[in-house]
């Protein structure tokens, strides 16, 4: 596994919830792997209000790397994340609460596309919380240097057919990577096949609505009921597939 981008076209489906579900599973999962959730969305984040708003320290933050002399290092990036459990299984890259602050932004963000790589030779995989796509500050290198590119979706029309139309926008962006795949947060009355022909992906995976357990989850609850909710275990099943999706890094490099 490597890196994972989760981004959408059209309202607040539901990537930011997902992208943090799905880290806080990920090491249960992925036994043995770590995880960096980058929270990479230009027109604010969604973290930094929800789960991380108890405080960021002021040495954390895409910000400060930002700032910094490119090319990163592993080292840089680890120390600018916050982690969310005493032993770093579980890492947030804490991004932008203003949107003017994500202009400045495109040269790290590629530069931290390299590093997701060294990264994730090292055991820790990258989950990326793009936000919606089309931003003016649109953090692009992400879109096109994903290993897995998700683009969610709510199960209506509504939603369905602007993404539909991002899908196919996407397409000549992935160049030689892997085809976008389709998440869906309550599919409504229709099927996985049917959300995903709409879309246009071979592929879509499901996230359960609930409503408690997604407040409770952004509120910075973790274990006892909230482990064992429907949310949680629509991510682990999600993580699952993606990394059959996506084969590992050291088997490629071994091939
Ligand atoms: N699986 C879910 N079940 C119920 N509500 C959800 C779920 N995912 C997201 N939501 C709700 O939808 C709204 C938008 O979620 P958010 O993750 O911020 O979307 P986005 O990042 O796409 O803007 C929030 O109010 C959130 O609580
Ligand atoms: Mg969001």
């Amino acid at each position: 596994m490597s890196v994972v981008a989760l981004t959408s076209a059209h309202g607040a489906p539901g990537v930011t919830t997902i992208a943090f579900a799905l880290a806080s599973v990920w090491p249960e999962v992925r036994s043995g792997r770590r995880v960096l959730l980058v929270d990479a969305d230009p027109a604010g984040s969604g973290l930094v209000s929800g789960p991380l708003r108890s405080g960021i320290p002021n040495a954390a933050g895409v910000s400060v790397l930002a700032a910094a002399r490119l090319p990163l290092s592993v080292e840089q990036v680890i120390g600018c994340c916050v982690a969310l459990d005493p032993g770093g299984a579980r890492m947030v890259l804490p991004g932008v609460a203003d949107p003017r602050q994500a202009r400045p932004l495109g040269a790290t963000w590629a530069a931290l596309v390299d590093v997701a790589r060294d990264l994730s030779a090292g055991g820790v995989d990258v989950v990326v919380d793009v936000g919606r796509l089309g931003h003016r500050w649109e953090p692009t290198a992400w879109l096109t240097g994903a290993d897995l590119l998700a683009v969610v979706v709510r199960g209506d029309l509504a939603s369905v057919l602007p993404a539909a139309a991002a899908v196919r926008a996407l397409a000549p962006q992935r160049q030689g990577g892997s085809a976008p795949v389709g998440v869906v947060v309550d599919p409504g009355p229709y099927g996985g096949a049917e959300i995903a022909s709409a879309l246009g992906v071979g592929e879509v995976l499901t996230v359960v609505r609930d409503v408690r357990a997604t407040r409770a989850l952004m509120e910075g609850g973790s274990g006892g009921w909230i482990d064992r909710s429907a949310l949680m275990r629509s991510a682990r099943s999600v993580v699952r597939r993606v990394a059959e999706l996506v084969p590992d890094v050291e088997s490629v490099v071994a091939r």
